[in-house]
């Protein structure tokens, strides 16, 4: 099923994977306010739809995932409104970072400042061999503020990062893979087909189990990390998901996984 909006593509596939293309190819797809409006309201939409098991995000064209936030909106911040925005763009990725099912971006070209902050908030990243990665906020004067400061060290380390976020250089696919910025290249022309195959493994498993990792993964690095780590691992204890997977392993078939 597909839905229109203004700024995005959004596409259910048979298979529950929803597919979000950010679509303003003539800008790079760059983020403008009304885009990050519609991009907060679909990912709200797919969390609570029961047919959606997991998402790719991606860009429009061959040659931007996302350039980034948009330089023309951002030239008009002050002080109050460029805090409020910063806060906008961290709740928004906050809310693709937690969302309870798996989220793929499929970065096919540049991913700068927002768009490699966007991809950042995605679970897994997989890029074209064009896909190129910076945060340039610095040579606009800013610093990246929708999360960049903050996910950057946790994927590349805190070393690397004062190096591309201070430098606002720019790197290619495989410098993003050696970092750990990316999870893989795309080895065929298809990207988003390896992206489906990758969900299709991960959606052979429960869907409570996958979303309460996403969940205890999360919560890495925070002071109550373990605590939910024990929490989750509790509660899906007490699951028929749980039952279903230790009686299938022990009785050698495939478990059937209901997602209770
Ligand atoms: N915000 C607003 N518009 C943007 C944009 C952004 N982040 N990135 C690209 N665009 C627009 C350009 O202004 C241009 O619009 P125009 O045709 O109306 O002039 C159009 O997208 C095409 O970009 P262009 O620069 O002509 O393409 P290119 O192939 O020469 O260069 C980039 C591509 C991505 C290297 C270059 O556009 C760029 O550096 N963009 C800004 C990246 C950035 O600093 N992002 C961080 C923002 S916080």
């Amino acid at each position: 099923m597909a839905e229109n909006y203004e700024h995005l593509l959004v596409e259910t596939e048979s298979d529950g994977i929803a597919v979000v293309t950010v679509n303003r190819p003539d800008k790079m797809n760059a983020l403008n306010s009304d885009l990050l409006d519609e991009l907060d309201q679909v990912f709200a939409g797919l969390e609570s739809d029961t047919e959606v098991k997991a998402v790719i995000v991606t860009g429009a064209g061959d040659k931007a995932f996302v350039a980034g936030a948009d330089i023309k909106e951002l030239g008009q911040l002050d002080q109050k409104s460029g805090r409020d925005t910063s806060r906008k763009g961290q709740q928004i990725f906050d809310r693709i970072e937690s969302f309870q099912k798996p989220v793929v971006a499929v970065v096919n070209g540049y991913a700068l400042g927002g768009g490699a902050e966007l991809a950042m908030a995605c679970h897994i990243r997989i890029a074209t061999d064009n896909a190129v990665f910076g945060l340039p906020e610095v040579s606009l004067g800013l610093i990246p503020g929708y999360g960049g400061t903050q996910r950057l060290p946790q994927l590349v380390g805190r070393g690397k990062a004062l190096e591309m976020i201070l430098s606002g250089g720019m790197i290619k696919a495989g410098e993003a893979l050696q970092y750990g910025l990316v999870n893989k290249i795309a080895e065929s022309g298809d990207p988003l087909n390896e992206a489906r195959q990758m969900l299709a493994q991960m959606l052979k498993h429960g869907p409570i189990a996958l979303s309460m990792a996403i969940q205890a993964i999360n919560s890495a690095g925070s002071d109550n990390g373990y605590d939910v780590e024990a929490d989750c691992f509790g509660q899906l204890c007490n699951t028929d998901d749980f039952k279903e997977g230790t009686s299938a392993f022990l009785e050698k078939r495939k478990p059937d996984f209901q997602g209770r």
